[in-house]
This record gives C-alpha cells, sequence and structure tokens, in this order.
C-alpha cells in the first residue's frame, strides 16, 4: 500500500464527509491554509462548493477514489454508523488517515476501528468549540485528540498542524478520559441549556449578568442541532449517571426551599398562637 505524496509538503488533500455547519467552518480554514479538500455528503452541496472552489461528490466511491491524505469524518453522532456502512471502504487503494471530530469519542473509535482494514490510520479528535466560540480565530481554545492508531506520523502531525498552527491548546488524551469530562461539562451544559429551551427564558429589561449567561446560552444550544444533543446523551456511556445527578440536584434544591418555606410557615403560626 502506498502512503501520502503531498504531507511531505505539509499541505494536505482532505475528504471531508459530512458537509453541515462544522464541516463547512472547518473546511474554511483548512482552505484559508492552503490544504486539497473535497466533500461528500447527503445534501447537495455542489453550489456552495462550486462557489467555494472545491469538488462535491454526490457519489462515495469518486470520492474515495480521490487519492485522499486525510477523510475527515464531520457527520452528526448518530448518523456515524450508517455513514460509514454507506461508504465502499473496500475501495481504499492507500493508507488514509481516518480522523472523526464527533463531540464524543468512544463511540467513532469503536466504530472507526470496526469497519477500517488495519492499513487504515485512525486519529480521533475533538475541536471543543464551534462557529459561535471560533468565528474569531481559534486562538487558545481547546483541541483534543486520541493517535488510537497511527503509524504516519509525518500526516498525522500535519493534520494536527492545521490546529496547532490557528493557536489551539493541544490536548492529548483517551478516548474514555474525554468522555467522563465532556459528559460531566459539555453534555450538562446542553442539558441544562435545552431546559432552558423548554421553559422558554426570555431576555428582560433588568436582565443581572448571571442572567444573561443563561440566556447566551439558551441560544447557542437552540442554534445546535436536537442531533447533537441526543449524540452527546446516547453515545456517551458517562452521559447517563450525570442526567441522573442532574434530577437530583434539581430534587435537593426543591426539597430544601420547601423545606424551608414550611419552617417559615410553621414560626409564623406558632409566633401568631403566642400573640406575637
Ligand atoms: N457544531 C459544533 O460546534 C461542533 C463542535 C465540535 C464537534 N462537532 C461535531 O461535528 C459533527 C457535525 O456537527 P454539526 O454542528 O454540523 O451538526 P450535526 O447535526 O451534529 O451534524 C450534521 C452533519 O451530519 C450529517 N448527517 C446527519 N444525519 C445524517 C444521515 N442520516 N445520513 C448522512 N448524513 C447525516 C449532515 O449531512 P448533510 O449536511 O449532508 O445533511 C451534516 O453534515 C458532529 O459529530 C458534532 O458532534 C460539532
Amino acid at each position: 500500500m502506498s502512503s501520502s505524496s503531498s504531507s511531505s509538503q505539509n499541505t494536505l488533500k482532505v475528504g471531508i464527509v459530512g458537509f453541515g455547519t462544522f464541516g463547512q467552518f472547518l473546511a474554511s480554514t483548512m482552505l484559508k491554509q492552503g490544504h486539497t479538500i473535497t466533500v461528500t455528503s447527503r445534501t447537495d452541496y455542489s453550489q456552495l462548493c462550486n462557489q467555494l472552489g472545491i469538488p462535491f461528490f454526490r457519489d462515495a466511491l469518486p470520492f474515495l477514489e480521490a487519492d485522499n491524505d486525510v477523510i475527515l469524518i464531520c457527520t452528526s453522532i448518530i448518523s456515524l454508523s450508517d455513514v460509514l456502512k454507506s461508504l465502499p471502504l473496500h475501495c481504499l487503494t492507500r493508507r488514509t488517515l481516518f480522523v472523526d471530530v464527533l463531540s464524543v469519542k468512544e463511540h467513532p473509535r469503536n466504530l472507526l476501528l470496526q469497519v477500517l482494514a488495519e492499513e487504515m490510520d485512525v486519529l480521533c479528535t475533538h475541536p471543543m468549540f464551534g462557529p459561535e466560540s471560533g468565528k474569531n480565530g481559534w486562538k487558545d481554545l481547546s483541541f483534543m485528540y486520541d493517535k488510537v492508531r497511527v503509524r504516519d506520523e509525518v500526516t498525522c502531525s500535519s493534520f494536527l498542524s492545521i490546529f496547532e498552527s490557528e493557536g489551539c491548546r493541544m490536548m492529548e488524551m483517551s478516548c474514555e478520559e474525554h468522555d467522563k469530562l465532556a459528559a460531566k461539562s459539555q453534555f450538562v451544559t446542553h442539558a441544562i441549556g435545552r431546559i432552558l429551551v423548554e421553559i422558554g427564558i426570555e431576555s428582560t429589561s433588568i436582565n443581572t449578568k448571571s442572567f444573561e449567561t443563561l440566556v447566551k446560552l439558551k441560544e447557542n444550544v437552540s442554534n445546535s442541532s436536537f442531533d447533537l444533543f441526543s449524540g452527546l446523551f446516547i453515545h456517551n456511556r458517562f452521559a447517563k449517571q450525570e442526567l441522573m445527578n442532574l434530577e437530583q440536584g434539581f430534587e435537593m434544591v426543591k426539597q430544601k426551599l420547601l423545606k424551608m418555606n414550611e419552617e417559615q410557615n410553621l414560626s409564623k403560626s406558632n409566633n401568631a398562637m403566642n400573640g406575637y
């Protein structure tokens, strides 16, 4: 099996699978850096790709035959399994680095190791930012990665340089460690944001700074897909515990308030009985 030709010059041929919000967001920086991009996606993005000057393949076969150094998986978490199954992966004739950017990590790692031939390299990543938080550049934003199966270090480090050179905080950690931490941070954030959406909080004329943070959280969460949120729960085995913790936390706060209220009422009626 032959290996990369373009990676030694530091520019990569990157084939993106899934050209939704996040795929497009990553592509704009990669194009700015001089990488060559090709795209395939469920939706027809041929017009947009035409404007960007990059090829769009409806058909996955010519996409895979386009001699990419990297195949970058940017599909939703819940569609990953079907998307991977739909790709004619046996047609790949050269070692390719498969990278995913899904917001959970054990799930894509397991699936990629299952469906890919042994010769293919696997890098699991999670850019801890999105189109909103990264709109003014990626400096000091975290980028998590796990070199799950990497033999071609040159291509892998060229890919990581895309984020390093933008000033990202590069965080190497296992997929398991990522999922534990992300359940406690990202999942809890999205869950609280979704609750705020459900109760319909709105900005008022007397906002405190803290309340403005909540309004912003509600807006951010509303701008991300429900597929993303459900994926954070269904495909992160640590998220269920965090959902239970949230429920318990809510119940404890409620009980404390009701108890206080009862004590106050009791003290008021005692005072009244004692003639105070
Ligand atoms: N948005 C962020 O801030 C952010 C940050 C870090 C990581 N991520 C990760 O990046 C990935 C993409 O996120 P996103 O924000 O673009 O939104 P998303 O709703 O999680 O994913 C949208 C993408 O998934 C594809 N897709 C959805 N259902 C599909 C299906 N049944 N078959 C084939 N393709 C399907 C869409 O394809 P079409 O567009 O062709 O319909 C689109 O490319 C996710 O895995 C997410 O966890 C997102």
